[in-house]
């Protein structure tokens, strides 16, 4: 008697705690799904809001979790990484929701979902690394050591830009974030996007983990020039390259091999 009432106060003790593991997650992930001029789309909670048809597949949090964001990133907090405590999982996910209605991460299925994300944090990893090459775990391996270029020198106000993005006075604005952006003008455009004032408080990337990784994936979503296509849109498949874009140089740096 007295080890089946434990085991079950036992059980019920994990339920309790596996749902305000859930609650804590913020878990709400039901899908909703309704036709739009025939078209399915779909919400799944906090994860993608808004209806899209990028929400009724799997979603970034199905196929990454918090222990694969922990072994890529696994020396991030070591004691001579430069961002220690900065970034973490639930930063990451949160800023990707917000982008998931749109793609990112949602796009094709479960597999070009991972292989997306592989490329997007293999691209992070790179640019944050402090590792060299004979650093315990390879160089990849100190993704997210900087959330911020360490010695700039110069503060990146380019003045052709005065009217549209002027540079704040004091505002520095060297490499910040998770694919760093540097310059006003990156600053203000990317600021328009996230609805932050970052042409006045650049600082704020280097202050805000989600901010930083909402601001890498919109670098990552978003074209830099208009006529040409995003790093999401080469790696989903939208763009097809034109017999043009292969003779060229800048686009044989851009397709995957
Ligand atoms: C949903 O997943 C399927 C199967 O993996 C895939 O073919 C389809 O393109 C995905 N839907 C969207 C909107 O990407
Ligand atoms: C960090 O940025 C996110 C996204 O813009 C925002 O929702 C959140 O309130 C910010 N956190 C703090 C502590 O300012
Ligand atoms: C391809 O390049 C040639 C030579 O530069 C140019 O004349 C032509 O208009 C281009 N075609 C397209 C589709 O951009």
């Amino acid at each position: 008697m007295v080890t089946i009432r434990s085991v079950s106060v036992f059980i019920l003790v994990l339920l309790a705690i596996s749902s305000l593991a859930l609650v804590a997650n913020g878990e709400d992930k039901t899908i909703k799904v309704k036709k739009v001029k025939g078209k399915k789309v779909c919400t799944q909670g906090w994860e993608c809001v808004w209806w899209s048809e990028y929400c009724c597949n799997q979603t970034i949090s199905d196929y990454f979790q918090v222990y694969q964001f922990e072994q890529l990133f696994a020396k991030r907090n070591t004691p001579i990484a430069h961002a220690v405590g900065f970034w973490d999982y639930q930063s990451f996910i949160t800023a990707a929701a917000l982008f998931e209605p749109l793609g990112f991460g949602t796009t094709g299925g479960k597999l070009m979902g991972q292989k997306e994300m592989a490329a997007f944090l293999g691209h992070v990893a790179s640019k944050t690394s402090c590792g060299y090459g004979v650093a315990t775990g390879g160089p990849l391996a100190w993704g997210l050591c900087y959330n911020r270029e360490m010695s700039p020198m110069q503060s990146y106000c380019d003045e052709t830009w005065k009217y549209k993005y002027p540079c704040s006075p004091g505002a520095e604005y060297y490499g910040r974030g998770a694919l760093p952006i540097y310059w006003n003008f990156n600053y203000g455009a990317a600021g328009e996007a996230l609805k932050a004032d970052l042409l006045n408080h650049p600082e704020y990337i280097e202050q805000n983990a989600t901010l930083a990784f909402q601001a890498a994936i919109w670098r990552w979503m978003t074209p830099i020039k208009k006529a040409q296509p995003s790093a999401h849109d080469i790696f989903v498949g939208n763009w097809k390259p034109t017999k043009n874009d292969t003779l060229s140089k800048v686009a044989q740096l851009l397709v995957p091999p």
